[in-house]
């Protein structure tokens, strides 16, 4: 049992405003993502609109998914555009060496992600080729993408039934470049990036932001490369540098373990390795403070979610897993951390969308479910755009499990673009619920998700186990008490304070 800890939310100190692309997504040509989850064909028997399946189409518009990053991923140093313009049925077919070895028939190529992103209405971000491309190739896809020039590839693009410049808002040179993306070093790749973006080129009013491919986990070395070589060279474009980090229960890549059907310790490990994202942002934050104190260089996390051992009798390439509300936690706790950093942290990609790793949607054939973790994006919303508030706890209690201990309670709260004040609660433990006293507010309305089981998720034979429920409370003597329960994330509409 715990005690009351009291809150108190600092509307006089605001912090950053919460790019709305923290909540971006990630769709890479891998496995089940794109084909099949997002993509039918204009002949399926699955309802679609111009080949994109409807029922999905409709979630990530529920969704109001930001930003989707595409083509991939270790994907997208392999992929060559030009293979996927042009006829559908004149596209080459290629193998998909890095997700299964399964022939890829390019009929979702650029045209294709730019009407899916227009349909979703999110804003783009298109990963190019350095590990097997050229510059010829990068600097020739982004003037087809962006140019109103009348060159013969805008030609060709208006010929492929696009008249208007696609709108490009972020593009990464490389993905992973430490590993997939070309196993380089960072002074090499710091050498390439500037080689390649002293070419790319786009219309004044078609600017992306350019995106360093940078390191992960715990790495600083690329961060720290990057910010001197680039930022120091003067004539080229670095906006962001980029980091990836996973959440594995055991930590290990052999056995990373399972999506359901874990142990507590299982949970308490998998909730303590997300939160070595806060370290990993502070280690870097603080080489860019010193080497970039005009915060001109953003960090972007563009890959981030659970990875558990792939679901029983599906393909080890295909990265499908289930997904519970541990998930649902895992993605709160993460959107708290990128709050909190959100002046450096402007843009994130959970990964990955559809049928995929931490997914928000799971498919089969026909069938389509909703994940919780789409449940915790869905509430967190009004937090798109929104302004940081700083929070004080009374107390921090804690989730001890053995000798290790994790906080009990995480807590973060904005200013919507309306004017409500906004908090996200989250309760990591397993068994007992937490109690907050919430002194200044006198309307409390949201959502609240939980599960009674560790493992609660939603299955294509009940898709509905697992969903937020509404939750009000009124004043008690002057303040309001709230009982979080285990195992639960809850988003409250507190008015105006
Ligand atoms: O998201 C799956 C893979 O994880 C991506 O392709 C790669 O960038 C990372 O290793």
């Amino acid at each position: 049992d715990t005690a009351r800890i009291d809150i108190s939310i600092d509307t006089q100190r605001p912090g950053a405003v919460l790019n709305k692309n923290i909540y971006g997504q990630f769709m890479e040509h891998l496995g089940r993502g794109i084909y099949e989850g997002v993509w039918v064909g204009k002949d399926s028997p699955i309802p679609n609109k111009n080949g994109y399946r409807l029922d999905v189409l409709q979630a990530l518009i529920d969704l109001k998914v930001p930003l989707l990053r595409w083509p991939g991923g270790c994907f997208a140093d392999e992929y060559h555009w030009r293979d996927g313009i042009g006829p559908r049925n004149e596209r080459p077919r290629t193998v998909n060496s890095n997700w299964g070895g399964v022939i890829e028939d390019n009929a979702f190529g650029t045209h294709e992600f730019f009407e899916f992103a227009e349909l979703v209405g999110a804003q783009t971000y298109i990963n190019g080729n350095l590990g097997t491309g050229s510059p010829k190739e990068m600097v020739e896809w982004l003037h087809y993408m962006t140019s109103d020039a009348d060159t013969t590839v805008v030609r060709e693009r208006k010929k492929n039934g696009r008249e208007r410049p696609f709108k490009v808002d972020y593009f990464a040179v490389g993905n992973e470049s430490w590993g997939c993306g070309g196993n380089m070093t960072p002074d090499y790749y710091a050498d390439l990036y500037k080689q390649y973006t002293t070419f790319l080129k786009a219309p004044e009013n078609n600017q992306p932001k350019f995106i360093a491919s940078g390191g992960t986990d715990v790495q600083t070395n690329w961060t720290q490369t990057l910010a001197e070589k680039i930022k120091r060279s003067g004539n080229v474009r670095m906006d962001a540098i980029s980091h990836h980090y996973y959440t594995l229960p055991t930590g290990d890549w052999e056995t990373k373990g399972s999506a359901t059907g874990y142990p507590e310790e299982q949970w308490f490990s998998t909730l303590q390795q997300t939160l070595r994202m806060e370290t990993f942002i502070t280690d870097n934050v603080a080489i860019l403070d010193e080497l970039d104190p005009e915060q001109e260089i953003g960090f972007y996390v563009d890959e981030w979610g659970t990875w558990y051992d792939v679901d029983k009798g599906t393909n080890p390439g295909f990265l499908y897993q289930q997904n519970t509300i541990r998930d649902a936690i895992v993605a709160g706790l993460n959107i708290h951390i990128f709050n909190r950093y959100a002046k450096r942290v402007q843009m994130t990609n959970i990964a990955q969308m559809v049928n995929v790793l931490q997914a928000m949607i799971l498919t089969d054939k026909e069938k389509m479910l909703l994940t919780p973790t789409y449940y915790a994006f869905k509430m967190h919303i009004p937090f798109q755009d929104a302004t940081y508030l700083p929070v004080n706890l009374s107390d921090t209690p804690l989730y001890q499990h053995g000798d290790d201990a994790i906080p009990a309670l995480s807590v973060s709260a904005a200013k919507a673009l309306n004017g409500d004040i906004y908090i996200s609660l989250i309760n990591t433990q397993v068994d007992n619920a937490v109690e907050v006293a919430l002194p200044q507010v006198s309307q409390v309305k949201g959502k609240l998700l939980n599960s009674r089981d560790m493992d609660g998720h939603n299955t294509f034979d009940h898709p509905d186990n697992i969903h937020p429920t509404d939750y009000t409370a009124t004043e008690v003597n002057g303040s309001t008490v709230i009982s979080i329960p285990a195992k639960s994330l809850m988003v409250l509409n507190l008015g105006q304070l």
